[in-house]
């Protein structure tokens, strides 16, 4: 489903140079949740976003599917963001100024579902992470761990096939951070989501069923966890 082959990337700024992935390549099974770990620097944001065609390698080649992610064109890179990618970030990165319902429901109108599969679909997610009742909230009257709920159903809302999740439990206490994690898992498998997350937390990896080691902008070696959650 997803694969990294020998990934670079190097940043030029006031510091100088930087050499955010040093040559990384690595295979997210197809389906599979997969937890990237490593410090603060170790280039978790940046390979999440080479990978999610947010951000374009300096070498290297990402396959989504079996295709050349960075070789489409604008027009098809753009499509596939919108209909396959799913995104969550560290801070939900919810809009401010829609509902609760209408921020789930965005990708659905995006990709142009007819009102009622997207009332319906919005609604059934609003359920799931246990929101019935908060569609005409609007963010800033939620709890963190209620934004990242609501962040991680707008991401599935057009089940995506690819699902990337920059610590999006970075924001939340433990618990908090591990019942969201769970939910997010549970939602992406039941519609056959590959799903890739960053994370600094040990309870969270346990959840993942491939972890990924990420130190200086290179890959420390991969484990199978036992656990498929
Ligand atoms: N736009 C940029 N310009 C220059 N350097 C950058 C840029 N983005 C990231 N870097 C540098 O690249 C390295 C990797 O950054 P990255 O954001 O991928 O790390 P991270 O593992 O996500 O860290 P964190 O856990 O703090 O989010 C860091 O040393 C960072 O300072
Ligand atoms: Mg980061």
């Amino acid at each position: 489903m997803l694969e990294c082959r020998d990934i670079s990337k190097t940043y030029h700024s006031g510091r100088g140079k930087l050499h955010a992935l040093r040559g990384v390549s690595l295979k997210i099974v197809p389906g599979a949740a997969a937890a990237i770990v490593g410090k603060s620097g170790s280039g978790k944001t940046t390979l999440l976003n080479c990978m999610g065609g947010l951000d374009r390698p300096d070498s290297g080649t990402v396959f989504v599917k079996g295709f050349d992610l960075h070789a489409l064109s604008p027009h098809a890179l753009s499509l596939f963001l919108r209909r396959d990618m799913g995104f969550v970030f560290q801070f939900g990165n919810l809009l401010s100024y829609l509902t609760v319902f209408e921020n789930i429901a965005f990708p659905l109108r995006l990709n142009g579902a007819s009102n009622r599969k997207l009332e319906h679909r919005t609604q059934e997610l609003l359920d799931r992470i246990g929101l019935s009742g908060a569609g005409p909230a609007l963010p800033h009257e939620l709890s963190g761990g209620e934004v990242q709920r609501v962040a991680v159903a707008r991401a599935l809302a057009h089940r995506p096939r690819l699902l990337l999740a920059d610590e999006p439990t970075a924001s939340l206490d433990s618990t908090t951070g591990t019942t969201l994690v769970r939910l997010m898992f549970e939602m992406g498998r039941e519609s056959g989501c590959t799903m890739v997350l960053s994370t600094h937390d040990s309870e969270v990896m346990d959840l993942a069923d491939q972890c990924l080691h990420i130190r200086d902008g290179l890959l420390q070696g991969q484990e199978n966890s036992d656990q498929t959650g």
